[in-house]
């Protein structure tokens, strides 16, 4: 079944449909910009961003693609993007409110390993984006991996459709997504190490004790883009950890249009996430650009990591 189908088949809020059936059009423009261009895309824009961090041109041309398309949809007020310092407000008065990442692990494009687009859709309250995470409305990734595929959350349930390239549509292949309780992959970056709190240490430790026939009991993998992390462990279980930092006391990932939409997606699934204190969900942001701690994954490896602290 296709996305439009199966949209059509759902009572969900045409709202929310539409805002979907945006992302589907954006992202498939952003596939063909990653595999079909013909000038060169690639590498540094050689600007900085809020954070001070390099701009890829293909950050902003996926900002652009979803900005455009965006502005124009009536059930969308403001959009908060990590390129742009500010919110931009559209010229209608929708009732949904829109933050994302448009170009997730950008930094992995030029060495062609998965990158990814990121949604949080939450309605338009006085609040505006300082929203807890748990109020949002709407979660959606797209992994633009192996397959290019749509992830999202809505009316409790986590769906996944991968796009067909050829028809360039997206087609439901994933129903119902749920997260392994428990798992055996850990993805941090341990080149972190020596800055870690002791607890995140002891859990590492724990998660590479061998097993009574010698064999590993956990498996590490890292890619350094958030959400082909977060989805490979969300399929076969396991744990992704981006803690505090000597270097970075607020660790490395954006509250409102990064942690919060994976984390929305997670608990939709049976997952769990925290920023090592409290549910991600529960954390009610101060700034637009706030960083936070992360971890997300299968329920039980969240709940090992968390005893470290007890
Ligand atoms: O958007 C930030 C991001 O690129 C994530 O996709 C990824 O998980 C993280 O940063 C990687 O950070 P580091 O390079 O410090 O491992
Ligand atoms: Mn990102």
């Amino acid at each position: 079944m296709n996305l439009s189908n199966f949209l059509n088949s759902q009572n969900y809020n045409p709202g929310l449909k539409e805002i979907i059936l945006d992302i589907q059009a954006g992202s498939i423009q952003v596939y063909q910009q990653l595999n079909e261009a013909e000038q060169d895309i690639f590498g540094s824009s050689g600007q900085k961003n809020v954070q001070d961090e390099d701009v890829q041109k293909l950050d902003l041309l996926a900002n652009d693609i979803f900005i455009r398309i965006f502005r124009k949809n009536m059930h969308i007020h403001s959009i908060l993007s990590e390129e742009n310092e500010r919110i931009l407000t559209c010229d209608n008065d929708g009732a949904y409110i829109i933050a994302m990442d448009p170009l997730d692990g950008s930094s992995n494009i030029d060495v062609n390993i998965p990158v990814g687009s990121i949604f949080s859709i939450l309605k338009n309250t006085p609040e505006g984006f300082l929203q807890k995470g748990s109020q949002q409305q709407l979660a959606c990734y797209v992994i633009y991996g192996t397959a290019t595929m749509m992830v999202f959350a809505l009316n409790k349930s986590v769906f996944g459709f991968t796009l067909n390239t050829k028809t360039k549509e997206y087609n439901l292949t994933h129903s119902n997504i749920r997260i392994p309780v428990n798992g055996n992959i850990f993805s941090i970056n341990e080149g972190n190490f020596n800055s870690l709190e002791t607890p995140v240490k002891q859990f590492l430790d724990y998660c590479k004790q061998l097993g009574s026939d010698k064999k590993r009991t956990h498996t590490g993998r890292f890619i350094g883009s958030l959400v082909a992390d977060f989805h490979r462990n969300m399929l076969k279980g396991g744990i992704f950890i981006y803690p505090k930092t000597a270097d970075k006391p607020h660790g490395q990932l954006r509250l409102i249009y990064e942690c919060n939409p994976i984390a929305f997606i997670a608990k939709n699934a049976n997952g769990e996430s925290t920023n090592l204190n409290t549910s991600i969900l529960d954390v009610k942001p101060v700034k637009i650009h706030e960083r936070s701690p992360f971890v997300v994954g299968s329920k039980n490896m969240v709940a090992r990591l968390l005893e470290f602290y007890h």
